[in-house]
């Protein structure tokens, strides 16, 4: 899957003066690993911390560094490198560098590339945790964003100086994401996207809670494919033990009542909200404040209604917004699909079938049946992600141009 994202992909790599500089030489050779076309761009002070001859090594090519290169086959590096780059990821970029893409300087190679490209670029800052927090460093990430560049938060935690904070360069299976991201077809780029995800726990006591079979994989494979595709994405997440999807903002909520004001709260803002979540359609009529003693515990339990989250999405939708509900069904599932996409206002609804073990709940694939105003679409027996990715491809196709 990752393979074809970066096989033949030219990305720059530049490398600044961190100690954490060696970290990246795994990076080079993990994306030469996956066919990608790299180059490095080392400044004087990365040079300091690894030698060229790695990266030289690990990426297969000669390591630019100079600006006023004599050799005949380099004579305009800064321009040519910049002009064919798919993606610049600079990495580690020190407080240094960041100031000086911050301001347009142009006084070393990897500098000038960056200035005379139009590629996407990909900044990952490591320093020492006082350097990261200090207000100037704050200013020109600020500043660097607002030119279009993506800032990758560093990590929290012990850094080469012996001190603890953030600063620490961004971990590989998340800046890795970034990159594929990059050099993915972002048909969802600058949209606002929010999915739920996972199941609703409705407690009776601090003991005990109602609950169902969601395990969240489906709602968590539509985050992780939009973020592919460059959505901002907002993923509100019953309980779970997944991790949270590279990229992608969750708030965890327990409840129904707590997934409602979530999502309701964050509606106006989305353009595409896909509910995606198993929420409990009823909850104990009593939560009590102390375990319940099972003497106590009456044969029938008391349950009052939650809220339909989607049903009260369909009455405020905006006009464009696109709104798609799904359906856990075992019988009849284009019959309760359609009735759902006209009683809930939904522009797709995708039916999961449970009727077989393979599919739906807990599971790692699925069978969905897609049904919008126009028309349905059996989607084949696959990977979540997969379906994930075929639900948006179909999302995409009702968006206002
Ligand atoms: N849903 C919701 N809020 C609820 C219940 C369901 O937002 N309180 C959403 C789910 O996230 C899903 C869709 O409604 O997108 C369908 O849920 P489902 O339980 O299949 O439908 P119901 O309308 O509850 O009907 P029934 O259980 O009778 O099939």
């Amino acid at each position: 899957m990752m393979q074809a994202v970066f096989a033949g992909k030219k990305i720059v790599v530049g490398v600044t003066g961190s100690i954490a500089a060696f970290k990246v030489a795994g990076w080079v050779s993990d994306l030469a690993k996956e066919e990608a076309d790299v180059s490095v761009i080392m400044t004087q002070s990365g040079m300091e911390f690894v030698t060229p001859l790695t990266f030289a090594a690990l990426s297969g090519r000669k390591v630019h560094s100079e600006m006023f290169g004599t050799e005949i086959d380099d004579p305009m590096a800064h321009i040519n490198l910049g002009r064919e780059a798919d993606l610049i990821l600079v990495a580690p970029a020190s407080a240094n560098t960041l100031a000086k893409l911050a301001n347009g300087l142009a006084d070393n190679l990897l500098c000038t590339t960056v200035l005379a490209s139009r590629a996407q670029v990909l900044i990952c800052p490591a320093m020492n945790s006082r350097m990261y927090s200090h207000p100037a460093t704050k200013e020109n990430i600020k500043r660097l964003k607002s030119l279009g560049y993506t800032v990758i938060n560093p990590a929290i935690g012990l850094m080469a100086c012996k001190e603890e904070g953030e600063g620490r360069l961004a971990e590989w299976d998340d800046v890795k994401e970034y990159v594929a991201r990059a050099l993915s077809v972002n048909d969802l780029r600058g949209t606002n996207v929010m999915i739920s995800a996972g199941p609703t726990r409705e407690p009776l006591d601090p003991a005990r809670y109602l609950s169902n079979r969601s395990s969240g994989k489906m709602g968590y494979a539509l985050a992780r494919a939009a973020f592919r595709r460059g959505a901002h994405v907002t993923l509100v997440s019953g309980p779970t033990t997944l991790p949270c999807p590279v990229g992608v903002d969750r708030l965890q909520v327990q409840t129904a009542d707590e997934m409602y004001n979530a999502v309701i709260s964050h509606a106006a803002k989305n353009s595409i909200i896909i509910k995606a979540a198993a929420v409990a359609d009823y909850k104990p009529a009593k939560n009590h404040e102390h375990k319940v003693k099972k003497d106590q515990i009456k044969s029938h339990l008391e349950l009052e209604p939650n809220k339909d989250i989607l049903l009260a999405l369909g009455k405020m939708k905006k006009p464009g917004q696109i709104l798609v509900g799904f359906a856990a069904e075992s019988q009849n599932l284009r019959d309760e699909g359609v009735k759902k996409l006209k009683k809930k206002n939904l522009d797709i609804i995708a039916v999961n079938d449970i009727s077989t073990k393979n599919t739906g709940f807990e599971v790692e694939n699925n069978q969905v049946l897609l049904i919008n105003k126009s028309g349905e679409e059996q989607l084949p027996f696959t990977s979540k992600l997969h379906t994930a990715n075929l639900i948006w491809n179909d999302i995409v196709r009702l968006i206002p141009t």
